[in-house]
């Protein structure tokens, strides 16, 4: 076997990235915008939101802000983001925030789920779930409405509804969301916040001979103190941001959601498009029988060898249908079938977008062991008809030295119909051999057309051991909202903080959202 030295290795990662890309066909993008001469950043280590000349931010909401008079506080490690006029107003809606996770040590209670007190439990059901908060621009800049009665958490603690043919693990109801990610919106104007790492807040079940064997997780471990069935968790929510009613959307599967991004058949029925983000796990996607409702339709699973989406229905596989006895079982159960049904493993799947122009579906495919740097797959249904059961898959963009990016996560379209992507090294290998070159994990602006087509500039960068995450553009263009999460996650200990964003000094790092404005944002993405 051949001993590659680091260089050889980089270089080796870095042709190989070049080799897989493929280019875009042109389309009629023109007015796209040819996005020439951008001056990007180059990677870096800094304490701060570093950005490209003409680009600024401020802090809109950070973790442990009060958001109305009751005592609801903005979570920890928020995530997702989705902005929702209010009477078509741009610059006045509500916007909708994912809490991912609780860091557990230096930041909120004991590291050690074992030394763990049913009180810091507690604090921590209140860190996770979502936040809704109305914001509004004023004199140029977006603040939040303090009081606002539309206001208001929902956490791991909110009763909400299974909306399931029959009751899962005995209930219809269970306590909380948790392990929100990413997400999306309907079109009817409500939120999907995906449920992701659900397995370490109750650990999960598996089914062995007709037994159900609940194992625990002790990474965050609130099985210590609470016995919800994991069956409640691992499902996508579907939120009214204006009423906060909730319901867990069985129909979508239950795995490692990371997001759920709709778009319409040209009949009108909504379609939803899905990743489980764990190594060898599924792309997914959802067809709705009606249009404006998710309770019902058909649940694929896609095969990107031969270009199949394999439908999980007992009525339309027989093999399904010996393996489980009723179609909520299977939900329950959605990895085991899709396996079963012959879907494809994947690398980490994680999120997906639609190109406005194309109708290419964009899936990030954030790394596998095999390819630390993760690509970007491209996925053309037949007849761009999104809810066609065939497809051509290919890969769009490689990650890698050449493009000068690994570990793609969120993705987001501008009003221009132009590609931005996060990145998502784990903070524990951000300062590794392989990861080294990349430095923090970064913002990347990527033309959909032009002579700079599918070449990724880097036009961020995040304090040490964070993520950006959550990217949401306003409807008129002109400012990006975007999650700073888990800054300082890589540190050893409180005495060796590796960040102290945003508050500088001393200070404790804290999550927060930011608001991304100036000339060359106005220059690329102005609607
Ligand atoms: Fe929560 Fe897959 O990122
Ligand atoms: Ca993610
Ligand atoms: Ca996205």
């Amino acid at each position: 076997m051949k001993h590659w030295s680091r260089r050889e290795f980089l270089r080796f990662m870095g042709r190989t990235a070049g080799a897989t890309a493929v280019a875009l066909p042109v389309l009629s993008c023109s007015d796209r915008g040819s996005a020439a001469g951008i001056a990007g950043i180059a990677p870096g280590t800094e304490d701060e939101v570093v950005l490209a000349g003409g680009l600024e931010y401020e802090l809109l909401v950070s973790w442990g802000d009060p958001i109305n008079g009751r005592g609801d506080r903005f979570g920890f490690n928020n995530d997702y983001t989705a902005f929702f006029p209010i009477d078509g107003n741009p610059h006045d809606g509500l916007l909708w925030v994912n809490h991912e996770e609780v860091l557990s040590g230096y930041f909120s209670s004991p590291r050690d789920p074992a030394d763990k007190s049913r009180q810091d439990v507690d604090q921590e059901m209140t860190e996770v779930g979502g936040s809704i908060v109305r914001i509004r621009m004023s004199d140029g800049h977006w603040r939040l409405v303090p009081d606002d009665r539309y206001n208001r958490r929902i956490d791991a603690t909110t009763p909400i509804p299974i909306g399931s043919a029959e009751p899962v693990a005995g209930a219809r109801e269970a306590i909380g969301t948790l392990g929100n990610c990413a997400g999306g919106v309907t079109p009817w104007r409500t939120v999907l916040t995906c449920e992701e790492n659900f397995h370490f807040f109750y650990g999960d079940v598996r089914f062995e001979n007709g037994r159900r064997i609940h194992e625990k997780d002790t990474l965050i471990g609130w099985d210590r103190y609470l016995d919800y069935p994991p069956e409640h968790y691992g499902w996508v929510v579907e939120i009214d941001p204006f009423t906060g009613a909730a319901n867990k959307l069985t129909t979508l599967g239950r795995f490692a959601h990371e997001g759920a991004t709709v778009i319409l058949a040209r009949d009108g029925r909504p379609v939803v498009y899905m990743g489980d983000d764990k190594t060898d796990e599924h792309i997914y996607k959802f067809v709705g029988d009606e249009p404006g409702l998710l309770a019902q339709g058909t649940l694929y699973a896609a095969d990107t060898e031969r270009g199949r989406w394999l439908p999980l229905s007992l009525d339309r596989d027989k093999r399904l249908a010996q393996a489980f006895s009723t179609q909520t079982e299977l939900l329950i159960r959605t990895r085991e079938a899709a396996k079963l049904a012959g879907a494809s493993p994947q690398d980490r799947p994680e999120d997906i977008e639609i190109d406005p122009h194309s109708g290419a579906v964009l899936i990030a495919l954030t790394k596998h062991p095999l390819r630390p740097y993760g690509s970007i797959l491209r996925l053309a249904e037949k007849d761009n008809d999104p809810a066609a059961e065939e497809f051509v898959a290919n890969t769009f963009l490689a990650g890698g030295t050449e493009n000068g990016f690994a570990c793609p996560d969120n993705l987001v379209f501008d009003p221009r119909g132009n590609l931005w992507l996060c990145t998502d090294i784990a903070s524990h290998e951000l300062s590794g051999l392989l990861y080294a070159p990349f430095k923090n994990n970064g913002l990347f602006h990527i033309p959909m057309s032009g002579p700079h087509a599918g070449v990724p500039v880097q036009v961020a960068s995040a304090p040490p051991g964070a993520e950006f995450t959550g990217p949401t553009f306003s409807p008129d263009g002109r400012t990006l909202f975007l999650s700073v999460q888990h800054p300082g996650e890589n540190s050893g200990s409180t005495d060796a903080l590796s960040s102290h964003w945003p508050d500088g000094g001393a200070s404790l790092p804290r999550p927060g959202v930011i608001c991304i404005s100036g000339p060359l944002l106005d220059e690329l993405t102005a609607a």
